[in-house]
């Protein structure tokens, strides 16, 4: 019997910078519902990537002086690394400038073009460079600006290839009429109505004014426009032209999950775009809400961006994805304050699972030896909380295929303090003491750890470390890995007569007031540093003498793939042997570069570029023309020699 599938997708993100909590929010839900899926037994597919193209990306890499694919690259591997911290487990990851994606979206966008639902015409209107998009003089903000970024438009005139939305009108509101959940929440299913219904304008899906792009398959002097490029990469992502097998077996989608603001672009456009290329549609998008801080939006330029690779760092990846998926109903905006982090993180991680697990663990070990007992005769207590585990599971599930992760936690939360209560209605301490009482003591005990063995399992989509503590704690030996939700519907599975293991709690509390005192001491460390540099141009010889420079010999150089600037080398230091990555791919090849002795600072901190770990750092010259020369010795000198 072949299983049951699921795939779910996240949008693509523009690699034009570091992502930040709110792109990390829609990851998470997407990454926890897959995993929630897969626990219930579907075979899973989370598809979710980086949207290369268009002329916002072209120009951040020429403001950096690069190429667009190699400013793109170090970009799309702080996404990776960020998927990897959070523990995101991806099944695809789709780079909308691979072959494989480029060959999708020609051959859809030549379908859609031979079915004669792509024409060519002029386009005129004000462009937005940051937003790619077109608007009407009526449809700019007061001050003529973009409607949506508020930032500056362009007039601009081009020859432009058109996609026949309005062809569509009616097949979609058809669509949305016949699966009214199509469109989650249900809230903004009017709002999209409404839009197409106000009637629906062709779309123009070329560009000519730049040509970082796939180009038109029919008119190379076109590149395709960002959008319909992206969407494509949903299909991309599961086989289409590839893997017949694979899409087949896997579109359409269960669901796409994106923020709201694209939620236009993913119920009108693509099933659209999808009407026109013979592709049936997904069962379901779901727009989310937005994470704001302290009510605002988070911009590079008010220095608000939370940075989750920070946040994972103080309080680790299982209270990050813990308060994404906890704090704001999904659906809805909610602001993120990193005071509410930690009171949910000691509240509810801490106190509620935390001690729970060290209370129960403790007791097996002080009355029992550290060995599961035998459950015993039950009492209504027992009863009691048999029914909540199993009212409250349902319910959880119930929320989940809703992906509604807020209240599925706040059911698993009623069991977690259900538990805890019961150790206060049937005090072990009490029954402890009485040797006649030993079985109803062993119940007890086995009910909670049965309890904990539950809430492990329930646990494992959302959290990817703690249900393994649990679970080693608890000492369990069978794997964990190899649990289903059926185990969490069914009391009594748990094995008696296995030793637990006593551990660290698994989620210390944290002490707000110390956390910001320690955060604004850092801040001012920082602050002051940089005032001292800026103030003071001068450095004393006692700061000069804390570099260590030395000559060096390198023994070794290439080049670093997916870098078009840097180089790694092996470079002997006399005795010592070290390796170094050099931004000078540019200037030097790296044959070139063996034999020569440069000149490098040895005691810079370790740092890892591209992946790739360097230890010190090699001295050039360089002037405003982008020239570079590598500092050198005027008479050979044995490497390793200090400079002074
Ligand atoms: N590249 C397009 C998507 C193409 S999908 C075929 C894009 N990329 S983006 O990098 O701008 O990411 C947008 C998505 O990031 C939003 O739709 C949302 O899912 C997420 N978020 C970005 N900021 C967010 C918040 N502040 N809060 C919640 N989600 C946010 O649009």
């Amino acid at each position: 019997m072949t299983k049951d599938t699921f795939y779910v997708t996240t949008p693509i993100y523009y690699p034009n910078d570091k992502l930040h909590i709110g792109h990390t929010y829609t990851t998470t839900a997407a990454d926890t519902i897959a995993k929630f899926k897969e626990l219930q037994g579907y075979e899973t597919e989370l598809v979710t990537g980086s949207d290369e193209h268009g002329q916002k990306l072209q120009k951040a890499a020429e403001e950096h002086d690069m190429e667009p694919l190699e400013y793109i690259n170090g970009i799309v591997k702080t996404f990776k690394d960020l998927w990897s911290t959070l523990e995101v487990d991806y099944t695809g990851f789709i780079r909308t400038t691979s072959q494989e994606h480029k060959e999708d979206v020609q051959q859809i966008f030549k379908k859609v073009y031979d079915k004669g639902d792509i024409y060519k015409d002029k386009y005129e209107g004000y462009y937005c460079t940051p937003c790619e998009a077109y608007w009407k003089e009526r449809e700019l903000d007061e001050e003529g600006n973009c409607p949506d970024c508020n930032r500056p438009v362009e007039w601009m005139e081009e020859e432009s290839y058109f996609f026949k939305m309005s062809k569509y009108e009616d097949q979609l509101l058809e669509f949305l009429d016949e699966n009214p959940d199509f469109i989650q929440p249900a809230k903004r299913r009017n709002e999209m109505i409404n839009f197409i219904k106000d009637g629906l304008e062709d779309l123009c899906v070329s560009r000519t004014s730049f040509d970082w792009g796939i180009p038109v398959p029919i008119d190379e002097d076109h590149v395709i426009y960002v959008w319909f490029d992206a969407l494509i990469s949903y299909l991309t992502g599961i086989g289409f032209g590839s893997d017949e097998k694979k899409y087949n077996n896997y579109w359409p989608a269960d669901i796409h999950i994106v923020g709201k603001d694209i939620l236009r672009f993913h119920t009108i456009i693509w099933p659209a775009i999808l009407m026109a290329a013979d592709i049936e549609l997904p069962d379901q998008v779901f727009g989310h809400g937005f994470l704001t801080v302290e009510g605002g939006k988070m911009s590079k330029s008010k220095g608000n961006v939370v940075d989750p690779i920070k946040l994972v760092e103080d309080f680790g990846v299982d209270a990050v994805r813990y308060y994404l998926m906890r704090e704001v109903a999904f659906g809805t905006d909610g602001s993120y304050s990193t005071e509410a982090f930690i009171r949910r993180l000691n509240s509810d991680l801490a106190n509620d699972l935390g001690n729970l697990l060290n209370r129960t663990v403790a007791m097996v070990e002080q009355y029992f030896d550290g060995v599961i007992p035998e459950p015993g005769p039950e009492t209504d207590y027992d009863l009691d909380l048999k029914e909540t585990a199993n009212e409250e599971l349902t319910a959880m599930a119930e929320d989940m295929e809703n992906l509604q992760f807020s209240t599925a936690l706040e059911h698993l939360w009623t069991f977690i303090r259900r538990t805890n209560k019961y150790i206060d209605q049937t005090t072990p301490w009490i029954l402890a003491k009485d040797e006649d009482r030993k079985d109803e003591l062993g119940t007890v005990l086995y009910n909670l750890l049965e309890a904990l063995r539950i809430i492990a399992i329930a646990l494992k989509p959302f959290l990817p470390e703690a249900p393994a503590k649990i679970w080693q704690q608890i000492g369990i030996k069978s794997d964990l890995d190899q649990q289903s939700w059926s185990e969490v519907e069914e009391w009594g599975l748990l094995e008696a007569g296995v030793e637990v293991n006593s551990g660290d709690p698994i989620f210390p509390r944290v002490d707000i007031e110390e956390y910001f005192a320690k955060q604004d001491e850092m801040k001012e460390d920082k602050e002051e540093e940089t005032a001292e540099m800026t103030e003071e141009d001068k450095i004393t010889f006692d700061d000069f003498s804390k570099l260590d420079l030395r000559v060096a010999e390198v023994l070794e150089a290439e080049k670093i793939e997916d870098s078009n600037k840097l180089l790694k080398l092996q470079v002997a230091l006399g005795e010592e042997e070290r390796q170094l990555v050099a931004g000078i791919a540019k200037h030097y090849k790296a044959d070139e570069l063996v034999g020569k002795k440069v000149l490098i600072v040895a005691n810079l901190e370790p740092a890892t570029i591209f992946g790739t770990e360097s230890n010190g750092m090699v001295l050039a010259a360089s002037n405003d023309e982008g020239e570079l020369t590598l500092t050198t010795v005027d008479q050979d000198i044995e490497s390793g020699s200090k400079i002074e």
